[in-house]
């Protein structure tokens, strides 16, 4: 019996030719998939629409021919799922996975030829695919040169895009540019809008020893993966059996369709073991004040990580209900250049005018979760040398959150620079997130690899920067800015925007924001941990009244009902707090002013609620009247509309609680 026989069973005839659609469970999205001269290939439409023509797939690997050519079906298999799952945290409680499943068993037509296996899955809103290498006879580890998946969408289509390979990893303003007009690498997701008026994210899911894709044209100019190398050049070394992260395309009508995709998530396997440990937190930090310079982060004369600052940071955050408080600059490492002396920080060593036990026993005393820092500033080999003993070290203090940044634009790696989405960075984020579930510790990552939906299985990971934000503020970011993430960061998983900056007038750090848009954006942009970043005093002391509608928002949604949204323009959503009938909205525009009229018919039953609004004022602007607000209350039902305006550079937020 040949080999393959003995693999799949003698009743099987390979195939050399072959073509399949699978559509979705709608019927209205279909991949169709051939094999043809030794080749596979996929191309994807939606009610009859072309999104992406004849797309190639393949894998190059070193020291042997790629796998791409020469190829024959062995076996294909059909499926189809339709579940639901709950969510421990997140923007929608209850998710529905429903996709008809296409697997495609390959083999190569010459002796002893290598097998692979491509599996489809076709959602109403999206197509997904990976590859799945098994161990074979002659080889049980492999080394991936490069990936040859093709995105073959028409090349004039709008894209916003971020580059990829640069300094500041993935915080850089979008721009929309024509997708024959990328002329170097870019990030996912990748939104584009084709011109026949579809919404495409092309993304990943279920990242894990890997390197993370970006997206560049190809000699035929069409996207093609491009995943980011190791120094060496190659892109991933991996043991067999091997499952390539899921290549997906997301697919809408309307840029708001966009915003509740799932697939991502459902890519992703349920949590392996217990996470009802999670919370998810609302904190503040001895961090703004840094930015302003205000205070410093190294020990000085105005120092932050005080003992005696911290202590009136915890007595404040009681005063304001809020739970948690992130301490930066405590530890050594941070006078001088602090880019490079991260190869050297001690992560157990509190500096002299912090006592950190103290601090920890007052937090405690008074019902206030610490948030540990960790920077690393990407100095990978000195932090994993120190990892566990500074998990334990705060867990032992009773501080069970983290947040660890990776600033710099390499990573430190086995003593070779590497890019922080390569796969020896992939692998070391993992670690760390394993980790710190082992020690019961949640997780808020600055500087991380991008998200793909890993935080379904590990709900520790509760948030992470990984896009420009409000540290950006002073100049680097226009109001255009967070009317682009909702459409494409963000469906990579919630973002810590350091949200909440009241002081939006400061020379040393003026905001491209009204007062009222700082609230908006705890509903327009989701993260399992929620900072309100300014100052106490400015909520107690400033703006007591708008400080009201940061004390009551939650984190946690029952349901997400995006409402409006134009992609650089403007975004308006409507969430559920979890286990409550109270709703929240959130609205954001960009350099012009916005006029919205709000369908309320997404609440649930007839009853009168009462709205609370917080809006810019008539005269408000995001450049001399920022801090024009105007918060007012109403009654309202589901049948009425709320008119509301939002300011150049503004946006509002409202509160809905039954009457
Ligand atoms: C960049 C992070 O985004 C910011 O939150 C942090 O304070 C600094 N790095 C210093 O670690």
């Amino acid at each position: 019996m040949g080999f393959f026989e003995r693999l799949f069973g003698s009743f099987i005839k390979p195939k050399l030719d072959h073509d399949q659609q699978i559509i979705s469970p709608n019927g209205r999205v279909s991949c169709y998939v051939k094999l043809k001269l030794g080749s596979l290939t996929y191309s994807v439409k939606k009610d009859g629409k072309i999104i992406l023509r004849e797309s190639g797939l393949g894998i190059n690997v070193q020291g042997d021919q790629p796998l791409k050519q020469g190829l024959m079906i062995v076996r294909t298999q059909n499926k189809k799922l339709d579940e639901t799952w709950t969510s421990l945290i997140g923007e929608q409680r209850i998710i529905r996975n429903n996709y008809t499943e296409a697997t495609f068993y390959l083999a190569e037509t010459a002796e002893n030829g290598r097998m692979f296996t491509i599996r489809f899955r076709v959602f109403d809103d999206g197509v997904a695919f990976r590859y799945e290498i098994p161990p074979q006879p002659k080889f049980q580890r492999l080394i991936i040169s490069d990936e040859l998946t093709e995105f073959n969408i028409d090349s004039n289509s709008q894209a916003w895009r971020i580059p990829a390979y640069q300094p500041d990893r993935y915080e850089y303003n979008y721009e929309k540019r024509p997708v024959y007009a990328l002329a170097s690498s870019v990030h996912t997701p990748l939104t584009i809008e084709t011109p026949l008026g579809h919404y495409v994210s092309i993304h990943e899911a279920a990242l894990y020893n890997y390197g993370s894709m970006t997206l560049k044209l190809n000699s035929l100019g069409r996207l093609q993966s491009d995943i980011t190398p190791l120094s060496d050049g190659m892109r991933a070394y991996v043991d067999l059996p091997f499952n390539t992260p899921w290549r997906v395309i997301m697919i809408a009508d309307s840029p708001i369709e966009l915003i509740t995709n799932r697939i991502v998530l459902n890519l992703n396997d349920p949590p392996k073991e217990d996470f009802s440990w999670v919370k998810p937190l609302k904190f503040i930090g001895i961090w703004w004040a840094m930015f302003v310079g205000e205070w410093t982060w190294a020990p000085g004369e105005r120092h932050g990580a005080t003992t005696k600052h911290a202590i009136e940071y915890i007595d404040a955050a009681k005063r304001l209900g809020i739970e948690g408080l992130l301490i930066e600059g405590w530890n050594n490492g941070w006078e001088g250049d602090w880019l490079q002396n991260g190869a050297t920080t001690d992560f157990l060593k509190p500096v002299s005018d912090l006592d950190l036990d103290k601090v920890a026993e007052y937090a405690k005393e008074n019902g206030i979760k610490l948030i540990g820092h960790h920077e690393t500033v990407g100095f990978i080999d000195n932090y994993e040398a120190q990892m566990e003993d500074a998990f334990k070290f705060y867990t032992e203090r009773g501080i069970n959150y983290i947040k660890p940044g990776y600033a710099g634009s390499m990573m430190t790696v086995q003593g070779r620079k590497e890019f922080h989405h390569s796969q020896a960075g992939v692998r070391h984020y993992q670690k760390a997130v394993e980790l710190a579930a082992k020690y019961h510790i949640c997780l808020d990552v600055h500087e991380p690899i991008k998200g793909t939906g890993i935080e379904r299985t590990w709900p520790n990971l509760l948030t992470r920067e990984g896009a420009r934000g409000q540290e950006y503020e002073g100049g680097a970011l226009s109001p255009s800015h967070a009317t682009i993430l909702p459409f494409t960061r963000l469906l990579a998983g919630g973002m810590d925007y350091t949200s909440g900056i009241f002081d939006v007038t400061n020379v040393a750090k003026r905001l491209a924001s009204t007062l009222a848009r700082q609230l908006a954006y705890y509903v327009t942009i989701y993260s399992g941990m929620q900072m309100a970043a300014d100052r106490p005093r400015f909520y107690e002391e400033v703006q007591p009244a708008a400080y009201e509608f940061i004390r009551n928002v939650p984190i946690n949604w029952e349901r997400t009902v995006p409402l409006l949204g134009k992609i650089g323009e403007y975004y308006v959503v409507a969430r559920q707090e979890r286990e409550s009938s109270n709703w929240y909205i959130g609205g954001v525009t960009n350099e012009e002013a916005h006029r919205v009229r709000l369908n309320l018919d997404f609440l649930d039953d007839d009853s009168t609620y009462t709205a609370e609004i917080y809006r810019d004022s008539d005269t408000a602007h995001y450049r001399d009247n920022q801090l024009g607000i105007t918060i007012e209350s109403r009654k309202i039902s589901k049948t009425d509309y709320l008119d509301i305006w939002m300011a150049p550079g503004g946006g509002f937020a409202v509160r809905i609680t039954k009457s």
